[in-house]
């Protein structure tokens, strides 16, 4: 009998240290989708039940910033970085380096060469190198050798592999005998059907609701692998789309002559690499030349986009407003959605998502940086991350208290620019302040027993009971 209330503070200090240590390695496991171009309010475009099942049962980010240029390989070697483009080097979806003398391009997919990859290195390699595998199915980049590596498995990119193939191949890898910890799942649409009928066609209803059900399929999958509830599923986006128009249309054969200058991306961000000694009569000639496009010489480019300190962003950049469309003149392709432009554009941002072990539960966070994903993704797969333009204090509110902790990269720069507080890192989950909380709970606890034990003996069962109480709401949690 006087052996209960111990045995009860036993329970309870073992409960606080067991939530705090001895975190199910599962818990690390982290598959990140991205459905691409899907803008954050196509949410609300049609019903999305398995969009708003997740929201419910996990967490939501209204507004993502991403970054500039609001592109598809830009962006998706930020959120794997952490980088801004000037600093990851993939600073657009067609590219000429200077120094390397070679293009990159999507229209001839050459992308396969490792050099345009390596100013960094994605979470894939630095989680292959702590000595776990990565699956990917059909992530930009995870099939180009980087550091002389691939992601551990992964699908060589084949746009007519079917989702449900995709979804096939991470679940093996998950349920493997040597498991993955980080899978990566890309699907093209609503990107590709956004580009074709335009973001405020009636026909993209439908196109929302087939992501939707695509999510619904994933979720089911998960579940019959009884890993819904084990994996930290992220599902996000690159960037959003806005509605183009063939009344929207600047064209730069009306303005520069086409022997002064070539052109190595088009819309909405025109990058202009003059000709030899045609700097001043190519920006001259484009200045002012219509008053929805803005043009930059390279130094001048704004401070918020981070996007001048790379050889790969050309000597000068026109951008257009939103919705407008830049040609070199009316023969070429023309779509009525397209993305790319101003990343302070709420049209230019993409969805949020999250849903595991890790995170708190039908929680909505009004904003985020996309540089921030990474800090995260590095947090919940307890690996070290790289140097990056992201904060992980940031979105450490979408995790619930007791999620496994990692050390982070200390930022420097974030320190500089005085966004966070100095001195502030050291507060950031140290094992020495949960060993001291939990002792000092369990301290409390024995005290306590001891004290009711000896001193007021005929007060015992009632506290007893009391005890018990406080117990039980621990013991579900
Ligand atoms: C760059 O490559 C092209 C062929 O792609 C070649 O004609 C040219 O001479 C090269 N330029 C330099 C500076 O090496
Ligand atoms: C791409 O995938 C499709 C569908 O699975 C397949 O039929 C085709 O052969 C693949 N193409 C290549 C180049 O592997
Ligand atoms: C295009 O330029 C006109 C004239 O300056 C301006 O009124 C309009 O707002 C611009 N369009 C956009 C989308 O910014
Ligand atoms: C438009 O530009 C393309 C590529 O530079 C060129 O082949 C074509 O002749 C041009 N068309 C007109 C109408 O100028
Ligand atoms: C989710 O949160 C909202 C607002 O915070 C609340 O109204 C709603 O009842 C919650 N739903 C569930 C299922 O907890
Ligand atoms: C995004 O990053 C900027 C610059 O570091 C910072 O000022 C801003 O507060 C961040 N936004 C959010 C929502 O965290
Ligand atoms: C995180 O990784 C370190 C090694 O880098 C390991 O010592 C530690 O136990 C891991 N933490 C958890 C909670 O798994
Ligand atoms: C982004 O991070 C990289 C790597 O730490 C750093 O070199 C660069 O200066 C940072 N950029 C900004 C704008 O802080
Ligand atoms: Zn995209």
């Amino acid at each position: 009998m006087t052996s209960k209330p111990l045995a009860v503070s036993l329970a309870l200090a073992t409960l606080t240290l067991s939530t705090t240590f001895s975190l199910q390695p599962d818990q690390h496991k982290v598959l990140l989708v991205s459905f691409d171009g899907f803008r954050w309010d196509y949410l609300y475009k049609v019903p999305t039940p398995h969009f708003h099942y997740m929201m419910k049962s996990g967490v939501h980010v209204k507004q993502v910033s991403n970054i500039f240029i609001t592109k598809t390989y830009p962006n998706h070697y930020t959120m794997v970085t952490g980088l801004f483009a000037e600093s990851h080097g993939i600073v657009a979806n067609d590219m000429f380096d200077p120094i390397l003398n070679k293009s990159f391009s999507l229209d001839h997919m050459n992308i396969y060469d490792s050099e345009f990859w390596e100013e960094a290195t994605p979470i894939w390699i630095t989680n292959q190198r702590a000595g776990h595998a990565t699956g990917s199915a059909m992530w930009p980049g995870t099939d180009v050798k980087i550091h002389k590596s691939f992601a551990t498995h992964y699908m060589p990119y084949n746009e007519s592999v079917s989702f449900e193939d995709r979804v096939a191949k991470i679940i093996e890898w998950f349920t493997a005998e040597k498991p993955i910890n980080l899978g990566l799942l890309y699907w093209e649409d609503p990107d590709d059907m956004g580009h074709h009928l335009g973001p405020d066609s009636p026909l993209m209803g439908p196109v929302i609701a087939d992501i939707d059900d695509k999510l619904g399929y994933l979720i089911q999958m998960l579940k019959k692998a009884k890993l819904w509830n084990v994996v930290n599923l992220i599902i996000t986006s690159d960037h959003g789309m806005t509605q183009c128009s063939e009344d929207r249309v600047i064209e730069l054969d009306q303005y520069l002559d086409k022997d002064h200058y070539t052109l190595i991306d088009q819309s909405p961000v025109a990058a202009i690499l003059p000709k030899e000694g045609k700097f001043d009569e190519v920006y001259e000639a484009l200045a002012d030349a219509h008053p929805n496009l803005t043009v930059y010489k390279k130094e001048e480019i704004p401070k918020r986009w981070h996007y001048t300190r790379n050889e790969r962003i050309q000597p000068i950049i026109a951008v257009a407003d939103e919705g407008w469309y830049i040609l070199q003149n009316k023969s070429d392709d023309f779509l009525l959605g397209n993305h790319g432009y101003d990343n302070a554009l709420a049209e230019m941002h993409p969805i949020f998502l999250a849903h595991g072990p890790a995170f708190r539960k039908n929680f909505t966070k009004e904003a985020m940086n996309s540089t921030d994903l990474y800090p995260l993704l590095c947090h919940l797969l307890n690996i070290t991350a790289m140097p990056h333009n992201g904060s992980f204090r940031n979105v450490q509110d979408l995790l619930r208290s007791a999620a496994p902790k990692a050390i982070p990269y200390t930022q420097t720069t974030t320190l500089l620019l005085g966004t966070d507080k100095p001195g502030a890192y050291e507060q950031e989950e140290s094992y020495p302040y949960f060993i001291g909380v939990s002792l000092g709970i369990m301290i409390v606890i024995v005290f306590f027993v001891i004290f009711i034990k000896h001193f007021i003996p005929s007060q015992v069962p009632a506290l007893q009971d009391r005890q018990a109480e406080i117990a039980q709401p621990l013991l579900q949690a």
